[in-house]
């Protein structure tokens, strides 16, 4: 089976081509990054007439550098949800028409499901239960997998997601959009124990998550710097701002793993590419014995190539023509988070 799969939930329009077997043979990502930097995030009604721009010549491009025709495409999946409205229907209305022209089923998969399963893309032993971190710009989840299409949302954030979290404080560090890959690199530099940053719900017994009170933190602790900062002090705040975030998140993830029994973590979403989380989550589970799974990182930012692994891993995949109907759901959710 080959699915042809279109990602256009945010900023980035995605193309992949995917084997039945999980195999990649395409992915063509377009960024909008640079457009939308001028105003400091995402602009809907720009992204929208950006990815209809974009994701003619990317399928095209998609399907020249897989080899493949157009006619040999068995499946056509988009990202239904969740995300910007306008976005995600450039994509679904896309790949319906292919499916509608070529007379092939459609498949509509949420972008959080791709995330969650895009650890396990070329992973000879396949998708199996585990402790689940996704952390991404919309969303900070737990979810404790069970089998394939089993999930139990264990927790989210009860406010900022953590990719939000190094958006807002980059900007606040006048750092350029998205602020979290410039802190990641500025953060190296730095000193991160240079400010003592709130660890929010590290000892709260649940799996919930919460940012605000941290970004607060970096606030207060800026309006007692006199401007103009220096670059060192910025190098420092940011390495002591990530500190925070990833000792929340690793303490959670590893607490999870041990109150389910899993033995296997696995990590994924924009915010895994940061270089001390993957650090920090590798040593936690190195101490704690336990198996660690991260995205690669071509595959841990926006990409239609997890989207296609959904389709093309789901269990007694049937052409259901309902689907041509089925809306995009901009608030679409996984196991309830
Ligand atoms: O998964 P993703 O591409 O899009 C969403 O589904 O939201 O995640 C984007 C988020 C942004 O907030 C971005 O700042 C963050 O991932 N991000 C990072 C890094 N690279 C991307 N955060 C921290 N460190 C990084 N290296
Ligand atoms: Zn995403």
């Amino acid at each position: 089976m080959l699915v042809l799969a279109i990602e256009s939930s945010c900023d980035e329009t995605a193309v992949a081509l995917v084997r039945g077997s999980g195999e990649i043979l395409a992915s063509e990502i377009s960024t909008q990054i640079e457009l939308h930097r001028p105003y400091g995030g995402v602009v809907p009604e720009l992204a929208s007439r950006n990815h209809n721009l974009a994701l003619r010549p990317l399928v095209e491009r998609a399907l020249e550098n897989a080899g493949v025709e157009l006619g040999a495409v068995d499946v056509f999946a988009a990202t239904a949800g969740p995300g910007l409205a306008s976005s995600l229907l450039v994509g679904n209305t896309t790949a319906k028409a292919l499916a509608l022209a070529t007379r092939k089923p459609f498949v509509p998969v949420n972008h959080m499901e791709g995330h969650l399963l895009s650890p396990f893309m070329g992973d000879p032993e396949g998708i199996r239960p585990c402790v689940a971190l996704i952390v991404s710009g919309g969303h900070t989840l737990l979810i404790h997998l069970r089998g394939h299409g089993d999930y139990r949302l264990l927790g989210t954030t009860r406010d900022d997601a953590a990719g939000e979290a190094f958006d807002k404080v980059g900007k606040m560090l006048g750092l350029p959009y998205p602020g979290g890959p410039v802190i990641d690199a500025r953060a190296r530099r730095g000193n991160p124990a240079a400010h003592d940053f709130p660890r929010s719900m590290l000892g709260s017994g649940d799996f919930h998550f919460s940012f605000s009170g941290l970004k607060t933190a970096v606030f207060y602790q800026l309006e007692k710097l006199p401007p103009p900062l220096e670059d060192a002090t910025v190098d420092d705040l940011c390495a002591a701002f990530q500190e925070a975030v990833v000792d929340v998140l690793t303490g959670k993830t590893l607490a999870a793993a041990h109150a389910t029994g899993e033995r296997l973590v696995t990590l994924s979403g924009g915010v895994s590419c940061n270089h001390r989380l993957r650090e920090a989550m590798r040593a936690a589970c190195d101490a704690a014995g336990l198996e660690l799974r991260i995205a690669e990182p071509r595959y841990c930012t926006d990409n239609a190539a997890m989207i296609g692994f959904v389709a093309a891993t789901q269990q007694g995949l049937v052409a259901d023509p309902t689907l041509l109907s089925q809306d995009i759901d901009p608030n679409l959710r996984l196991a309830g988070g």
